[in-house]
């Protein structure tokens, strides 16, 4: 019998691929730039699966373009780039990678943490300037982590990853997510609940880890940025467009806030002129970019496609209602 037809819009690492090969005829995307929107329809037109980036939209339009698609599996955990809607009523599956990347996610919201408390962007920068001129006593003097309060706005699987870190710097936590955790979860990670106004009045350091949805888009707008403290920090790793970019630029140069370090843009990859200041860490998007997580979430997408494929239940699969129509 002949193999499905799918397409990859990148090569993916090679433990995906021989997942995916053994049971698929791949079409891999090689070049070093991204698959166009043309080139993505033209390729499509006979796939049954396709495993994708957060980068590609997978809406009404490309589902017209795909009339033998069966899946779409999304190698990311966030996937407001997929209108589950228009796949359900198309009857194709859509899958994301959940769990893999919590701890190296955590990790990185960890780093930007620190990188924007202790100034690491600018003392980087001075260190292979060659215009250091050696130690001095108030020289980059950044703000302690140790003991401060780190709030966490979103307390799902990253969240709880961050809040299990911040014990280890003697952090009091406290946490908003639209619904509140049971009180043994909270015991677990000393995690206290607070309405978001209260959570942003009282931490130093604000973590976003909500998915993009129409209630957390713009979410750090004017008047949430203006709730923090003069001397509070704000660390985003979970989607560009939960900050109102434009507000955040006002909101540092105003002094509203001391710092923020970003791993998500509003219109990736295109970063507001005003965000790269001395008090902004910026990154690319690589929370979750470790070889090893990386490569377990190319795995993750792999097997959702070959589980589709062999009449299985895709593990991760968004629509549900999909395979129950099959
Ligand atoms: C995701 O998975 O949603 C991240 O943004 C990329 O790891």
């Amino acid at each position: 019998m002949a193999k499905p037809k799918v397409l990859a819009t990148r090569p993916l690492f090679a433990a995906a691929r021989e997942i995916l090969n053994a049971d698929c005829e791949v079409d891999y995307w090689t070049k070093r730039e991204r698959i166009s929107k043309s080139e993505l329809f033209r390729r499509i037109k006979d796939k049954q699966g396709l495993v994708c980036l957060l980068t590609e939209k997978v809406n009404e339009e490309l589902l017209r373009a795909a009339p033998k698609l069966r899946i779409a599996a999304n190698v990311a955990v966030g996937y407001d780039n997929i209108t589950v809607a228009d796949c359900t009523r198309r009857g194709v599956a859509a899958t994301n990678t959940p769990g893999v990347l919590d701890e190296t996610t955590a990790d990185f919201a960890w780093t930007l943490l620190m990188a924007v408390a202790r100034r690491l962007g600018e003392g980087e920068q001075l260190a292979r300037s060659g215009k250091w001129k050696g130690w001095d006593l108030d020289q980059l003097v950044g703000t302690d982590v140790w003991g401060k309060t780190l709030g966490l706005v979103g307390f799902g699987r990253i969240g709880q990853a961050v809040a299990r870190r911040a014990t280890g710097f003697q952090m009091k936590v406290v946490y908003y997510d639209a619904v509140r955790a049971p009180l043994d979860i909270e015991k677990g990670f000393h995690a206290e609940y607070r309405d978001l106004n209260a959570l942003l009045a009282e931490a130093d350091f604000v973590s976003v880890h909500v998915p993009l949805l129409p209630e957390t888009r713009g979410m750090f707008n004017a008047k949430t940025l203006s709730q923090m403290k003069p001397s509070a920090f704000l660390i985003n790793t979970s989607r560009g467009p939960v900050v109102d970019e434009a507000a955040l630029v006002q909101a540092l140069k105003s002094k509203k806030i001391a710092g923020a370090a970003l791993d998500v843009f509003e219109r990736e990859p295109l970063i507001h002129a005003g965000l790269k200041r001395p008090n902004v860490v910026l990154a690319p998007h690589i929370a979750s970019a470790s070889l090893e997580t990386r490569t377990k979430m190319a795995c993750m997408a792999a097997q959702n496609v070959v589980a589709l494929f062999k009449e299985q239940r895709p593990p991760n699969i968004l629509t549900p209602e999909v395979l129950k129509a099959n």
